[in-house]
Parts: C-alpha cells; sequence; structure tokens
C-alpha cells in the first residue's frame, strides 16, 4: 500500500463533493480523478479540486493510477460498481446504505473477498463525535448500565439528487434504508442484533417516509425514529436520549450533554470542521473521521474493528426488517 492512498471518486453529487473535502485534508490519502457520467457535473467537480474527470469507472482506471476506489453514487448502483472496482484490483470505500438488499451486499462482499481487497461502508455516524461518545460510555460502563435509548433522525425530503433518484424506491430503498439506516445501524452497533423488533410507519409514492421501532436487546430498548417527509422549511434534526442507572447522555436541542447523578452536568468539547459542500450537515465531523479510520487502516494492514462489511449488511438486513413490517 505504501504511505499514502490514491483514491479515484466515483459520483460527483452531495457525497462525493463531502468526501473529496476529506480527503482534501488528509495528509496520507490524494484524490486523483472523479467520474461522473455527467461530464460537465464531473468537469466542473474535478475543476474545483484540480483532478482530471472522465465518465466511466473503467476510464479513469485506465489513465490514472490508483489503490482506492470511493463510491458515492446512488445506492442502487453500490453493487456492481464495488463488484467491478474489486475485479480491478482496487481497495473500495463505498457509501451507505451498502446495497439494496442482502444478497447484493453478499455479491460485494465475495467480489472483495476473491480480489483481496479491502472494503468498507460509509455509516459515518459511528465516527460522529458524540455518538462515539456514546458508545465509549456505553462500552466503559462509567454511568453504569444502558437501560434504554431513543434514537431520532427527520427533516424534509432531500432535494438535491441528481434525476432526483431518491424519489424512487427501487433505487434509494426509500426514507426507512436510505436515512433511517444510520440510527439501525448505531442500534446494532451499541447493542448487537435485537431480539425482538417491531415497527410502524407511513408509506407515500416515495417509499417509507415515516418509521418508528422499538428493538429489545434482553431488558435493554432503543426507540428509533426516523424519516424524510417533513414540510420544506423544516430543518435536519439528528438527536439522541440515552439513559443509564446513574445518569444519561442526551443531544437534542442542544450540545451533547452528560448528567451523572450527583455531580454536575458537563458538556464534552469536540473539534469542529466546517464543510464546504453544503447539504443539510454543516459538520465534516463524522465524515472525516470514518475516512480517516479508513485510510489509516489501509496504510498500516490492521483489520476495520468500527465498521465492517458484515456489519453493514446486517444493518442492511435489519432495515429491511423494520420495512417489512410497515403495511
Ligand atoms: N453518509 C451520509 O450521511 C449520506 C448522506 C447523503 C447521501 N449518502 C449516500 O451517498 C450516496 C450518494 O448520494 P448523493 O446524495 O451524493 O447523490 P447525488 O445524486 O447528489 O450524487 C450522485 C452522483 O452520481 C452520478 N452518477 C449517477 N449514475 C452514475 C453512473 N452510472 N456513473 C457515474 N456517475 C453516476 C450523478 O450524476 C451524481 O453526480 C447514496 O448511496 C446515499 O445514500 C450518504
Amino acid at each position: 500500500m505504501g504511505s499514502k492512498v490514491k483514491v479515484v471518486l466515483v459520483g460527483c453529487g452531495f457525497m462525493g463533493r463531502m468526501h473529496a473535502n476529506v480527503y482534501s485534508q488528509l495528509e496520507q490519502a490524494e484524490l486523483v480523478a472523479v467520474v461522473d457520467i455527467k461530464p460537465e457535473v464531473g468537469s466542473k467537480f474535478g475543476g474545483d479540486f484540480g483532478v482530471p474527470s472522465y465518465t466511466t469507472l473503467d476510464e479513469a482506471l485506465a489513465s490514472v493510477e490508483c489503490n482506492v476506489v470511493d463510491i458515492c453514487l446512488p445506492t442502487w448502483l453500490h453493487k456492481d460498481f464495488t463488484v467491478a472496482a474489486a475485479k480491478a484490483g482496487k481497495n473500495i470505500f463505498c457509501e451507505k446504505p451498502m446495497a439494496l438488499n442482502v444478497s447484493e451486499c453478499d455479491e460485494m462482499i465475495a467480489a472483495c473477498d476473491a480480489a483481496g481487497v479491502r472494503l468498507s461502508i460509509g455509516h459515518c455516524i459511528r465516527f460522529w463525535p458524540e455518538y462515539a461518545k456514546l458508545k465509549e460510555i456505553v462500552v466503559s460502563g462509567s454511568l453504569g448500565k444502558l437501560l434504554s435509548v431513543n434514537l431520532t433522525r427527520y427533516g424534509a425530503f432531500p432535494s438535491w439528487s441528481s434525476d432526483n433518484w431518491l424519489a424512487d424506491p427501487e433505487k434509494s430503498g426509500g426514507g426507512a434504508l436510505d436515512m433511517h439506516i444510520h440510527d439501525t445501524d448505531f442500534a446494532l452497533y451499541l447493542l448487537g442484533t435485537p431480539q425482538k423488533l417491531v415497527s410502524f410507519g407511513t408509506r407515500d409514492q416515495r417509499g417509507v417516509g415515516q418509521i418508528f421501532t422499538t428493538m429489545t436487546f434482553g431488558d435493554q430498548i432503543i426507540h428509533l425514529e426516523g424519516g424524510w417527509n417533513l414540510p420544506r422549511t423544516t430543518p435536519f434534526k439528528h438527536a439522541f436520549r440515552a439513559i443509564f442507572e446513574r445518569g444519561a447522555a442526551i443531544m437534542d436541542a442542544g450540545p451533547l450533554t452528560i448528567h451523572e447523578d450527583g455531580k454536575e452536568a458537563v458538556v464534552p468539547e469536540f473539534e469542529k470542521m466546517e464543510a464546504a459542500g453544503g447539504g443539510n450537515i454543516s459538520d465534516l465531523g463524522g465524515y472525516f473521521f470514518e475516512l480517516k479510520y479508513y485510510v489509516d487502516k489501509l496504510i498500516s494492514g490492521e483489520p476495520f474493528e468500527v465498521t465492517t462489511p458484515d456489519s453493514s449488511k446486517e444493518s442492511v438486513r435489519v432495515a429491511l426488517e423494520e420495512i417489512s413490517q410497515v403495511p
């Protein structure tokens, strides 16, 4: 691998720009080319980052040297591009959700295993500083046993997607697979596979627009609420409230605050980085840390532990189980 990863980024939309901004801040990564099916989109984007643009992955791989393909494409394309990049012998970072169904996830994992390349899926919430802090509190037991968590994520329907692909449930999986999976994945990261799961929700022509799920893990409970069908003027929000035997960790309508019985409440400080990309999140935080982790692990050869292809596949499986319960 050497001391630097060279990245070809595929998909010059909202997430592509977020990733390119991160690579420009990572010393051990270099963006070497971009690919977009729309030549005008690719060449503007390539110009912004000083790299050549191509309209197909094949053309890019034939023209530049790279050891990573970063896939920021609409979800329905994740499987085919991952398999193609693996066959070309490239390591892969692919946006979440991993794919539209479990068998596509299996194909992605098998192709990467067969080619001996490393795959990671962009479950950025596991790396988001406040959420990573919550995981740390759960693992350390510093507030005692975790009793329950509420995870919330909602906003207006994302208006930016190219040719409005997000509105087509055949391409995006709808709001529950596309957006709510962040919290499904985080619930599994905290407590493993749920023993029981009950979901309710509402559907429209774009698939499940709002979903309410309760998961049980023995006597621990996680309640999740997610959706993207609020009015256009509604600001995006993600929030959590975790209750422990001896305290609580709350990020809701304010910064993460840790309450411990008998002590003053504490507001931890996190490094802030501004994103030039816009969209509904104005902070590179989780995106920066997930890609830094990926690059560092590729260079060191150490295994991925925070997120693995199998855990990302499991999140797709559980999110689809939730969706299947919504009539
Ligand atoms: N981690 C997060 O918080 C987060 C947030 C938003 C989106 N996402 C995920 O990122 C992925 C991309 O979403 P987005 O919002 O950036 O979409 P987008 O529509 O903004 O960008 C997709 C880009 O891919 C290009 N494209 C489409 N088909 C192509 C093809 N065959 N070959 C090359 N280029 C092609 C489009 O022209 C467009 O520029 C999705 O899987 C989405 O779920 C993740």
